[in-house]
């Protein structure tokens, strides 16, 4: 139930940055602003390429979202693009780190919709990792 909060309230500051909160108020409590299924997609698929060699799933869904090591989804990005891939830290670019938030976010059953979800930190700060 805090988690939904949470997503909730998450949902509604971002989507405030990007103008689109007014969206949510008509009626349906599901926010729908985080990323795109496409943008999760090729997420995955470069997840896939550069990084499961290294990160099991049990990571992505237990150790990284359990909110205490990183409490905003901007916190796990900068991580991520400041020191990973460990052969390649910053190797990529910033929205390719994007599209791989974006899929861990589905992975952790964040939900998907009509804005892909933006690279800068300061904007993903709003997206709260909520602890369990
Ligand atoms: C060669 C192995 C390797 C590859 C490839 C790799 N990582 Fe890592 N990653 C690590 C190691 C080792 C750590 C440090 C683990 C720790 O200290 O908990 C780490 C830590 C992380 C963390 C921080 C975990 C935390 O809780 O602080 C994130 C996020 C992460 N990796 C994401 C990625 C992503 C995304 C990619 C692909 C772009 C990637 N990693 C590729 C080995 C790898």
């Amino acid at each position: 139930m805090i988690r939904t909060l949470g997503l909730l309230l998450g949902a509604c500051g971002l989507a405030a940055q990007l103008g689109a909160c007014a969206a949510m108020s008509g009626g349906s409590a599901v926010p729908s602003t985080f990323f795109t299924a496409a943008q999760a997609s090729r997420g995955e698929r470069r997840f896939n390429q550069l990084c499961a060699d290294c990160h099991r799933n049990v990571e992505i869904t237990r150790s990284w979202f359990s909110g205490r090591v990183h409490q905003t989804a901007g916190d796990l990005m900068t991580v991520m693009s400041l020191t990973m891939p460990e052969s390649n830290p910053g190797g990529l670019s910033a929205d390719q780190y994007a599209d791989i938030l974006a899929f861990l976010l589905r992975m952790n059953n964040y939900p998907d919709g009509e804005e892909e979800l933006p690279a800068d930190p300061a904007l993903l700060a709003n997206v709260p990792i909520p602890a369990p």
